[in-house]
């Protein structure tokens, strides 16, 4: 069996697609897996995708495939030109779809890895990160690359969109609370969104998308210098301005203020927004309180995360 852990943005979404940097860690709470069975010699590659109903056979010839699970195997199979084994992979996934977690970039890492093992020759690195990133396009249109490189890479990142991205240490632990809104919203359409109002006032929106980039140059010293507080401030500061772009909503607004409210050192709406989850800076002490919080602010699932100091 293979897997691939989801991921969070800690700070930077949005403007990370400008040319900003941001910073994203894995987040192994959630997980999407791949696992191989051999099928009757004849019988050819075929993905169960029973989360979502779905059974798919794979083609090479099929030169327009509509379904990124097809494509990622076509991709794969093409990079090691190989033919497609008589093999059945099955996909599961415990990570909400739409919702910031990067599940795509999982599913997709999942199955790449399962099926070139399979043939052999394990893809990992930026060999996977290539054809990953070539999925992403699929299902984001212009995805910046931040998903797949900190899923395939599977540790935290400074990312800068076309640039190797870079490790970088944490001075202290850092302790998140994780909340899912249980809305699933487009990525797609969010980063359309922020493009259109990115065209039609350049001066304004261009100069909040290069706040955020100055905010997660400051986030980075923070993660270094292990200083929660002004690390806090920082997220809020960002949650501000991604609301200024529309891509936060009243239940994420909510979500933050709650958090807030109850002791969070910061909160924000992680990944694209309008939907998906919500992030929260928390003193171990506040945890319980903030957790309640964010329930009673709507919360559908919640999550610990601990960023370790290294
Ligand atoms: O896939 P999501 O919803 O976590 O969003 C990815 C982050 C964006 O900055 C909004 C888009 C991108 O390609 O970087």
């Amino acid at each position: 069996m293979h897997s691939a852990s989801a991921k969070i943005i800690l700070l930077g979404e949005h403007a990370v697609v400008y040319g900003q940097p941001a910073i994203a860690v894995p987040f192994p709470a959630l997980t999407a897996t791949a696992h191989t069975t051999d099928a009757p010699p004849g019988d050819g590659l075929t993905i169960l995708a029973r989360d979502v109903g779905r059974v798919l056979r794979v083609h090479l010839d099929d030169e327009t495939p509509d379904n990124a699970l097809t494509y990622a195997a076509q991709l794969a199979l093409h990079a090691l030109n190989a033919r497609p084994p008589d093999l059945s992979i099955e996909i599961r996934s415990t990570i909400p779809i739409g919702s910031g977690f990067g599940s795509g970039a999982a599913v997709t890492t999942a199955l790449i890895r399962s099926l070139s093992a399979a043939l052999g020759h394990l893809l990992e690195g930026e060999a996977l990160n290539t054809l990953v990133y070539e999925v992403e396009k699929m299902h984001h249109g212009t995805p910046s690359g931040i998903d797949n490189t900190v899923i395939v890479f599977g540790r935290p990142v400074y990312f800068v969109r076309g640039q190797t991205p870079e490790p970088f240490p944490v001075g202290r632990a850092l302790h998140f609370l994780v909340s899912d809104s249980g809305v699933s919203a487009s990525t797609r359409e969010t980063v359309g969104d922020v493009r259109r109002l990115v065209e039609s006032e350049p001066e304004r929106y261009g100069g909040h998308i290069e706040a955020i980039g100055q905010i997660v140059r400051e986030a980075r010293a923070c993660l270094e210098a292990g200083d929660a507080t002004a690390l806090g401030a920082l997220m809020i500061q960002d949650h501000d301005l991604l609301r200024s772009l529309t891509v936060s909503s009243d239940l994420l607004d909510r979500l933050v203020d709650a958090a807030l409210g109850a002791g969070a050192l910061g909160a924000k709406l992680s990944g694209g927004g309008r939907g998906g989850n919500v992030i929260a800076l928390v003193p171990p002490e506040h945890a319980g309180r903030v957790a309640a919080a964010l329930r009673g602010a709507g919360a559908r699932q919640l999550w610990p995360m601990t960023l370790e100091a290294r």
